[in-house]
């Protein structure tokens, strides 16, 4: 071993030893005669001091520059009175340097990654990434990681679950989203896919009897990217049998609770369950934020002889939706805010965003200010009521089909929460539970809210007869509005799986195709099971409080799914394609 000790560890015991370190140059002063290194490494800085009475010494230190790795031995001695760092940890002492080895050199850094680190653009840092995590904060959140994922085995063993590792080079696991695709070369013509998560590995698992199982997964899918979704990101999989949803629940919450306890001492209440209908309906969201209080309110029923077009259509539309957002104390926003949200619900398709100012409730109609009182006069008063308006408030109206209005509002609630900051608490998780089992698609097919593997809470028949209604024993583990956690209790009887399919317009012959495995295993007793899935990058983006996932994952991928540092996605030699038997067409032909 090169070193004695890290640079972090050292403190006023180690005084008066002669220690060894090895790391890199933070930074260095030339104080006329006297040379000032702050080395680095793993776990901290500490200052080195070299003088000119070790000529060799200095003649090293003198010849180097940041980020250099050097080697230093020297003596731990006290700082001189006044000369303390106490915002440094080993700020109260300093290592006199006395042989110095230059390990390797470097050259100036793109960018400085001691204090002089200014934000020179996630490019240039994802470009650089292995000098982008030489800096602590990231240093910090990969460290925050590491302790997060060795608590989660821990918890993991303890409780009985088993370690297992399934393919990465296997057959299409449907969980919504495009597969990346590997060519076969012994079969050419043929794929393998990578998995979208291990799902049918893990429910086969429970076939086979291994009761508990866990797997910190790689999952990949190739989906439109934002700041919470990478192309490859990591699950802390899990699947069990014989426990009800109440019991799956109730171990991954204390897991996540033991977690936020013990890495940040965080309490969590038990959490909430809420039905997805009451989150749809209070929210407009299935990842409820619940550090905003406010609450959305229907109001179709009273807009259905409004003379305001904009209110009546969606009024009258069964797929249309009318909600209300009031705003405590949001009277007093300026116009151009008001512009602002308009343009922010536009994100979402809205195409305007009604408003009332209520500046005196015992004034009536004149007490109001507002663009669109004048069309709804008949009604304005017993909305204001139902809403529960004050004076100084503003409320906030989006009519459109569910879905839109559903997106739009759903995220002004928080987008105004936030910058009004009406937040209550720093930490709202819930439960939400009794999923649909099906959603509709644009087209009009059926497709799984959750995974076509999910049980339903109804039998055969009603599940066929009207797949619209059916609801799911499915759960999402929601975090300040960001889902990190979903699973189910599965299907395991073969009827009920081939329905679901059936629904999905999956037919027998494709269900035989691409999962014969799956129908096999529920012939040979499978038995009742059920899981769940985190999305580890997620957690720790959120315990970190970092503003995206590509802050806490080593080597992440941009918002078009390439490795800047490494050029991935890149083409193959012509040899290569030819050996799998893949012609690349031409562009032109591609445009087409
Ligand atoms: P689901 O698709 O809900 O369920 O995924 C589980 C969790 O994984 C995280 N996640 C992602 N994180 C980063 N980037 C992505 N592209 C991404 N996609 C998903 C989310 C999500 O809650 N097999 C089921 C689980 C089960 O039923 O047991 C599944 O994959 O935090
Ligand atoms: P207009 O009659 O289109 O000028 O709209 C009058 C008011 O209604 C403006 O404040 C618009 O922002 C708002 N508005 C228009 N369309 C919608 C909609 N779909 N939902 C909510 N408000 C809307």
């Amino acid at each position: 071993m090169m070193r004695t000790h890290y640079c972090g560890e050292l403190n006023e015991q180690h005084i008066d030893q002669t220690i060894t370190l090895a790391g890199w140059v933070h930074r260095r002063r030339d104080h006329g005669g006297v040379i000032f290194l702050d080395m680095r490494d793993r776990d901290g800085l500490v200052q080195v001091v070299i003088d000119p009475d070790t000529p060799e010494a200095f003649a090293q230190a003198d010849k180097s520059r940041s980020e250099y790795v050097l080697k230093i031995t020297g003596r731990v001695r006290n700082r001189y009175a006044g000369t303390e760092n106490p915002n440094m940890p080993t700020g109260m002492i300093e290592v006199l340097g006395k042989d110095i080895e230059i390990l390797a050199e470097s050259e100036t850094p793109p960018f400085p990654l001691n204090d002089d680190f200014t934000n020179v653009g996630e490019e240039v840092r994802l470009k650089y990434r292995f000098l982008d995590m030489r800096r602590p904060e990231m240093l910090e959140r990969m460290r925050f990681r590491s302790k997060v994922t060795s608590k989660i085995r821990t918890y993991l063993d303890k409780h009985g679950f088993l370690d297992v590792e399934t393919p990465v080079l296997t057959r299409a696991t449907p969980e919504g989203a495009r597969d990346y695709l590997v060519p076969s070369r012994t079969q050419p013509g043929s794929f393998f896919a990578l998995p979208q998560s291990p799902q049918l590995f893990k429910q086969l698992l429970m076939v086979s009897g291994f009761d508990r199982y866990y797997q910190i997964a790689k999952c990949f899918r190739d989906e439109d990217l934002r700041a919470d979704r990478q192309p490859e990101f990591t699950q802390i999989d899990i699947e069990t049998s014989f426990l009800s949803d109440d019991d799956i629940m109730n171990i991954t919450e204390t897991m996540a609770r033991e977690l936020f306890d013990e890495l940040l001492g965080v309490k969590f209440e038990p959490l909430q369950r809420m039905t997805y209908a009451d989150a749809m309906r209070d929210y407009a969201s299935d990842k409820p934020d619940l550090r905003i209080p406010m609450k959305l309110v229907d109001v179709a029923d009273l807009m259905q002889n409004v003379e305001f077009k904009v209110f009546a259509g969606p009024a009258k539309d069964p797929k249309g939706r009318i909600v209300a957002l009031r705003v405590p104390g949001g009277g007093a926003m300026p116009r151009s805010q008001i512009d602002e949200y308009t343009k922010f619900v536009g994100i979402y398709g809205a195409k305007g965003l009604a408003y009332i100012k209520v500046n005196d409730l015992a004034a009536g109609i004149e007490g109001l200010q507002s663009p669109i009182v004048k069309f709804i006069e008949p009604i304005v008063l017993e909305l204001l009521q139902r809403v529960g308006a004050e004076n100084g408030d503003l409320v906030f109206f989006g009519a459109d089909k569910a879905k839109i209005v559903n997106d739009a509002m759903g995220a002004l609630r928080v987008r105004v929460g936030h910058d009004l900051k009406l937040a209550t608490c720093e930490w709202a998780p819930l439960w939400v539970v009794d999923f649909p089992m099906f959603e509709e698609t644009d087209d009009g097919h059926w497709t799984s809210v959750h995974h076509p593997f999910t049980m339903p809470k109804c039998d055969v028949e009603t599940l066929t007869s009207n797949p619209g209604a059916a609801l799911s024993v499915a759960y999402d583990f929601v975090l300040n509005g960001t889902e990190i956690g979903g699973g189910s209790l599965r299907i395991y009887n073969m009827d009920m799986q081939k329905a679901v399919f059936k629904a999905l317009g999956i037919s027998d012959e494709e269900a035989n195709e691409k999962f014969s495995f799956l129908l096999d295993a529920l012939k040979y007793g499978a038995p009742p099971h059920g899981g769940l899935a985190f999305g580890l990058d997620r957690l720790i983006m959120l315990m970190t409080g970092a503003t995206s996932i590509r802050d806490v994952i080593a080597f992440p991928k941009t918002k078009t799914a390439e490795c800047l540092m490494t050029h991935a996605p890149a083409p193959v030699d012509a040899k290569q394609l030819r050996d799998l038997g893949i012609r690349v067409r031409e562009k032109e032909k591609a445009a087409e």
